[in-house]
């Protein structure tokens, strides 16, 4: 198999989705856990709603609407400034401790984003966190009007970068997008950050799960949608071994 572009989900893949938990908590104390995960949640849910009922909002406006919706079901003050504070965020999330240099050791390959987020807030996000000096290419999928899963999405990667599907290794820790670059003809890595055991472990007392917990059994577990992807990997760090072991 012969790779000649890495092609990878922004949101939990390369950007921890998990670090806006330290605003969150400061905005709101005692809140911050189950703002985190229920903001996300919805954001994804909105990407699917909208995309099935084909009224179209950009990312940042699902990211805000799902952020509204939060502080509105947990009961709690909608400030401007202090959505702003938080929204603030998703232009400044940390990248995964081994993103960076991964990415510089694959440089041989063509690189690149496909994300759900609309073109500004990658764009701004990959020139804020230094990325903007490994990739190739930010990706959005804001031309097609849907988002991932949706196959006409996977497209955009040979058109904006014309390597066939064949030859590209699509990487991400959303299995929801996993499978759905799967489902499209991609080779897909998905990035299994919590695996299964440590997920059953971690639910032994369902009584007391804590929400990321909860995240993590309906977001990073792998779906029972018929697809599996090519390869399972533990972190980011795990590719330029997977790639000699492909060559
Ligand atoms: C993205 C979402 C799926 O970056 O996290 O496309």
């Amino acid at each position: 198999m012969t790779i000649k572009a890495l092609v990878f989900d922004a949101y939990g893949t390369l950007y921890d989705i998990q670090s806006v938990a330290a605003i969150t908590e400061e905005e709101f104390p005692g809140y911050g856990e189950i703002i985190t995960q229920i903001w996300r949640i919805k954001q994804l849910e909105y990407t699917w709603l909208r995309s099935l009922m084909r009224r179209y909002q950009d990312f940042s406006v699902i990211t805000r609407d799902s952020l509204a919706y939060t502080l509105r079901c947990l009961g709690l003050k909608d400030d401007p400034a202090v959505f702003g504070r938080i929204m603030e965020k998703y232009l400044h999330l940390d990248l995964y401790p081994d993103a960076k240099a991964t990415l510089v050791a694959m440089k041989d390959r063509k690189l690149a984003i496909l994300s759900n987020g609309s073109t500004d807030m990658l764009n701004t996000l990959v020139r804020n966190s230094g990325l903007d000096r490994v990739l190739d290419a930010t990706i959005s999928i804001d031309s097609k009007r849907v988002f991932k899963p949706s196959p006409e999405t996977y497209t955009l990667i040979e058109s904006n970068l014309g390597i066939p599907r064949a030859e590209v290794l699509f990487v991400s820790s959303n299995p929801f997008d996993a499978c759905g670059a799967k489902a499209f003809g991609l080779n897909v890595a998905w990035i299994e950050r919590v695996t299964v055991q440590a997920m059953a472990l971690a639910c032994v007392k369902s009584d007391a799960v804590p929400p990321l917990t909860m995240f993590k059994a309906i977001r990073m577990q792998m779906d029972e949608l018929g697809l599996e992807p090519d390869f399972r990997i533990k972190t980011l760090a795990d590719l330029p071994e997977l790639l000699k072991s492909m060559a």
